[in-house]
């Protein structure tokens, strides 16, 4: 896979690619990641890419010419919209979840726009963007640390990202899935906080179900719409039951 940044602040990239599973599957050759200053493809001598909006209003809007310049440099006129997104990163867009960023980690190709200002120019999410998105509502100064988010989410999911024991763990935010169970490691009792006795029991069907009780009951406590689209199995369902009943 390769991935283009647009961004005007390229600076802001320096590090967050250079650590971990990112950098790993750049190393591997899995991911080519390129960061681009927009104002490279604006065409006048003080290289602008904002102006003010019409119809008035406060602040600066990102202009729509080096934007599309850019784009159409890295992908040229037309592409495949199913090997290819072109990604804007605004507040207004869809919300950013697991089932996009395995849906992106299928692409050849990633274009990310990083917004800033006070806006882009529609015709960027209209006419040139396959996707436009959020990673959540909240507002951020600029895409530049959403593209990294959704940078991180999708190298992750590639195929020889990450080891065998990592992977095991990716599927909890999947479409229809819960939150993960609470992890523990040593030592045992820590200031007086001891850890939970079935973890130390070795009783692997114990472990098992502990472990989905408070995986359900986490959920139920920090994120209860998940359960709504949740697949439960009816063990699941039951001691959801029990939960509710607490
Ligand atoms: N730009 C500013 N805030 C943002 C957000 N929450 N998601 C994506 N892009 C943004």
């Amino acid at each position: 896979m390769r991935i283009d940044i647009l961004t005007i602040f390229p600076e802001m990239f320096r590090g967050p690619f250079d650590c971990g599973i990112v950098r790993r599957a750049r190393e591997r050759g899995l991911v080519e990641i390129v960061v681009h200053n927009l104002r490279d493809f604006a065409t006048d001598k003080h290289r602008t890419v904002d102006d003010r909006p019409f119809g008035g209003g406060e602040g600066m809007v990102l202009k729509p010419e080096p934007i599309f310049r850019a784009v159409e440099h890295l992908l040229g006129e037309q592409f495949d919209r199913q090997r290819v997104a072109v990604i804007l990163l605004t507040p207004q867009g869809r919300r950013f979840t697991q089932a996009m960023a395995e849906d992106l980690a299928t692409r050849e190709r990633l274009v990310l726009i990083c917004g800033r200002y006070e806006g882009v120019d529609e015709r960027v999410a209209e006419y040139l963007a396959t996707h436009e998105l959020s990673i959540g509502d909240y507002v951020l100064t600029g895409g530049e640390v959403p593209a990294m988010v959704i940078v991180e989410a999708v190298v992750r999911l590639l195929p020889g990202a990450l080891h065998r024991a990592e992977s095991a763990r990716r599927e909890s935010f999947a479409e229809g899935g819960i939150l993960d169970y609470p992890q523990y490691t040593r030592p045992a009792e820590f200031r007086g906080l001891r850890v939970p006795e079935v973890l130390l029991s070795g009783h692997h069907a114990q472990i098992a179900r502990w472990r989905r009780r408070m995986a359900l009951a986490k959920t139920l406590r920090n994120r209860p719409d998940l359960l709504e689209k949740a697949a439960l199995s009816e063990e699941e369902r039951q001691l959801l039951e029990e939960l509710r009943g607490m």
